[in-house]
């Protein structure tokens, strides 16, 4: 506080965020060639490869929690990678550099560009066990959302805490086979769905925003995408709880066997236990939560939105960059 003037005084130190997001318009501008093209590994590669050059220039100590798998199968952003450039803070990593290959290589809506920072040693490596239910929502539901519950009872309490009506509540959930009974428990309680195709990290994250029209985001989707969802979640104080969900009894074995926790509510706090955490995404294709890579004659122009807890603040990014810079 400030004596003179009574007011807060923030002191200013460095926001990550900033600094990483270079690489999410990176990856994304990388991608751009490969929208709509049916070459997800082409469009998942160029992102990969850049995302990684634009690390390295970054001052920090990246220990790559979640990346793009094991090192035998991943040449680049593997998991256990050290990225940045070693100086300045440890931490860990999440690095999706696009959530939504097949949408990017489908040409459709929704295909982000992101990383996750968090104090090292704090990400849950959940990399065993590829599944988990989440539910994501507002700080509403913070007390009221029980994930054990049924989707019923989740999304009465909720709407009751919003103050808004249940057939006004827009759930947001992956549009799967295995949540057929769940979209139709959705809809039998008079809320709305809303189905994506993919990407249910923007869907999380406008789940917790204001002004959106998504008011939840649930469902079993990615572990990995469930951890960087939790760090967004963090910086912008929603609510989020998931149960891990293996898919086969080998796979529960190898999760006991790291040391994860089944038939166990892991909230935001359980899935990133540091509270300086650090969130940003760029938009490939065009989407909810951020627009897409946009080519304007010379200019090459990207959306990017960039969470950071200690701040709590959200930023909403559009950098123009000289396309001629780009050319190979
Ligand atoms: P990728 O782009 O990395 O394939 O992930 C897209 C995604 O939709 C995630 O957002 C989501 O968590 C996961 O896949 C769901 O997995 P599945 O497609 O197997 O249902």
């Amino acid at each position: 506080m400030n004596s003179e003037t009574g007011t807060l005084f923030l002191h200013p130190d460095r926001n990550l965020a900033l600094e990483l997001v270079r690489a999410t318009e990176a990856a994304a501008i990388r991608a751009v060639p490969f929208i709509g093209k049916g070459d997800k590994l082409g469009a998942d590669g160029a992102a990969v490869d850049a995302m990684r050059k634009f690390l390295g220039t970054v001052d920090f100590d990246g220990l790559v929690v979640i990346g793009e798998g094991e090192k035998d199968h991943a040449p680049m952003l593997f998991n256990g990678e050290h990225v940045g450039t070693g100086n300045g803070p440890a931490c860990d990593i999440a690095v999706d550099p696009i959530d939504g290959t097949s949408l990017t290589a489908s040409g459709r809506r929704n295909a982000i560009s992101m990383i996750a920072v968090s104090d090292r040693g704090s990400m849950l490596d959940a990399s065993t066990v590829f599944y988990m239910d989440k539910i994501v929502t507002g700080a509403e539901g913070r007390g009221v959302i029980d994930i054990r519950l049924p989707i019923a009872d989740n999304i009465r309490a909720f709407a009751e805490a919003k103050g808004k009506p249940v057939d006004e509540i827009v759930v947001a959930v992956l549009d799967r086979p295995r949540h057929e009974q769940l979209i139709l428990d959705i809809r039998a309680t008079g809320a709305g769905t809303r189905l994506m195709l993919d990407g249910d990290v923007a869907g999380g994250i406008n789940a917790c925003l204001y002004g959106t029209r998504i008011d939840m985001c649930v469902g079993i989707g990615g572990s990995p995408e469930g951890v960087a969802t939790a760090c967004a979640v963090k910086a912008i104080d929603g609510y989020m709880q998931t149960i891990l969900h293996p898919q086969t009894d080998d796979e529960r074995q190898r999760g006991m066997d790291a040391g994860l926790l089944f038939d166990h509510v892991y909230d935001a706090d359980g899935l990133v236990t540091s509270d300086n955490t650090f969130f940003v995404a760029t938009g490939v294709t065009d989407g909810n939560l951020v627009g897409g890579v946009k080519r304007l004659g010379p200019i090459i122009r990207t959306e990017s939105i960039v969470l950071r807890s200690h701040s709590g603040t959200i930023r909403r990014v559009h950098a123009d960059h000289l396309a001629e810079k780009w050319l190979d």
